[in-house]
């Protein structure tokens, strides 16, 4: 038997984010406008680690939701299918299985019966309590906030959570029984013959953390604007109305992020640094002072900033207030960072001593002497490097504002 040729197979190989297809449906002519679709950012933990779906040729998977309700339909088109017969035994990838495991709360894959439901979308009403509103060129958008979950919320947000399998990398699904998480939902509201017609922009989960002795630490866990509104700062609105949520409870003490993405870091920084700049300890000449224990109660009494952040912070200000050309003023600066980026280092080091001094050093290898100082050096400063880069680039930011 001849065997068959790579480039065969190569025909039924489709990259994954560009096969699916996502859009929000709101009346019947978006179904077939092309113009709001928007696809994955990642799509590994759908279809594996390559990111492809195999066995089909010019492949469209539809995953399409009702904007208010979230009702999902499912539409898979190809213009070929591997035939096991001629090809090896290969079969094709078993899409509609797959999603409908993710697709909790049901789905169809019935355009009539999708599109039937859509007058119920006036209907929809968004879950909670409103919190903040605000306009936007002419549009009103709305933030409501979800502290205890009705079974209703719980498989509407069953729907919502697949979306951050495809734009969160490494996202993973929350136990919503848990009375811990609040929910933070932003939705556009438009009025449609005389009734409001809500369609989700994005939310935010958080679950709130004790903190001894009589305190809690929210902690910020997903986010997700949704593509058609990104980078229309929509992101800051919705952190914003979380902070001022949050900032008036007396019992929470601060406010943490767990492993934020690149875009959700740039948009806490300069949310963070438009509010820190109004503090005299992150103004001239205070700024120009060392970072302490006073710098970061200051903005954690004011805006719940936690120390971590609170230090970055102070370090884009007094980036901001350095003058570069000024060389000792310029060279403290970069000598301040450079001693917070080396602290792990140094705090190993002084481990480890005290460990050879019970153990014995023949006992114990010396990690930390692996790296030589040069290239110690060498890691340092390209790690500052990279910093000075993205704090320059929030304080460019922040000049346009
Ligand atoms: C990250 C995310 C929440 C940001 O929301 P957003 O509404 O797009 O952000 P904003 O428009 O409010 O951004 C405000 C500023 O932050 C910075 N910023 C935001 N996203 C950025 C990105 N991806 N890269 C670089 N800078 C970014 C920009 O300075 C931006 O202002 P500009 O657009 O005028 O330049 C959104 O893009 C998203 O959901 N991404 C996919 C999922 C994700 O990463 N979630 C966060 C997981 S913790």
């Amino acid at each position: 038997m001849i065997m068959q040729s790579y480039s065969e197979f190569e025909d039924f190989v489709c990259p994954a984010a560009n096969a699916v297809d996502l859009k929000f449906v709101s009346h019947e002519k978006d179904f077939d406008d092309n113009s709001t679709v928007f696809h994955p950012d990642y799509t590994h933990q759908v279809f594996g680690e390559n990111e492809v779906i195999f066995g089909y040729k010019k492949l469209q998977v539809k995953l399409y939701y009702t904007p208010g309700h979230l009702n999902t339909f499912i539409g898979i088109n190809y213009a070929g299918k591997i035939d096991p017969k001629k090809h090896e035994g290969l079969k094709a990838d078993g899409i509609l299985e797959t999603l409908a495991e993710l697709v909790e709360g049901g789905f169809t894959t019935n355009q009539d019966e999708f599109l039937a439901k859509l007058p119920d979308e006036a209907k929809f009403h968004p879950y909670g309590e409103l919190l903040e509103a605000y306009r936007k060129d002419d549009v009103q958008y709305e933030i409501y906030k979800i502290e205890t979950v009705t079974p209703g919320f719980a498989s509407y947000h069953s729907r919502l959570q697949v979306f951050l399998l495809w734009f969160v990398d490494a996202s993973s699904f929350l136990d919503i029984d848990d009375d811990k998480w609040n929910f933070y939902m932003l939705y556009e509201k438009h009025i449609e013959n005389g009734q409001p017609f809500y369609s989700i922009v994005g939310y935010l989960t958080l679950y709130n953390y004790y903190a001894y002795p009589d305190k809690i630490r929210p902690r910020i866990s997903q986010a997700l604007i949704f593509p058609p509104y990104q980078r229309q700062h929509h992101g800051t609105k919705l952190l914003n109305a979380v902070y001022n949520d949050l900032i008036v409870q007396k019992d929470v003490y601060d406010i943490t992020v767990e492993d934020p993405s690149d875009g959700f870091v740039a948009l806490r920084d300069m949310l963070d640094c438009q509010n820190c700049q109004t503090l005299p300890k992150f103004q001239p000449p205070m700024i120009h002072q060392a970072f302490t224990n006073a710098t970061a109660t200051a903005a954690r009494e004011k805006f719940k900033i936690n120390k971590k952040q609170c230090q970055r912070v102070y370090e884009i200000l007094r980036l901001r207030a350095t003058d570069r050309n000024n060389t000792e003023q310029y060279k403290n600066y970069r000598l301040t960072v450079k001693n917070r980026l080396n602290a792990p280092f140094q705090k190993e080091k002084k481990d480890l001593e005290k460990l050879k001094h019970f153990v014995g050093s023949n006992e114990l290898t010396d990690v930390s002497t692996k790296l030589s100082n040069e290239e110690r050096m060498a890691k340092l400063q390209e790690a500052y490097k990279q910093l000075e880069q993205d704090y320059q680039a929030v304080i460019e930011k922040l000049a346009t504002l």
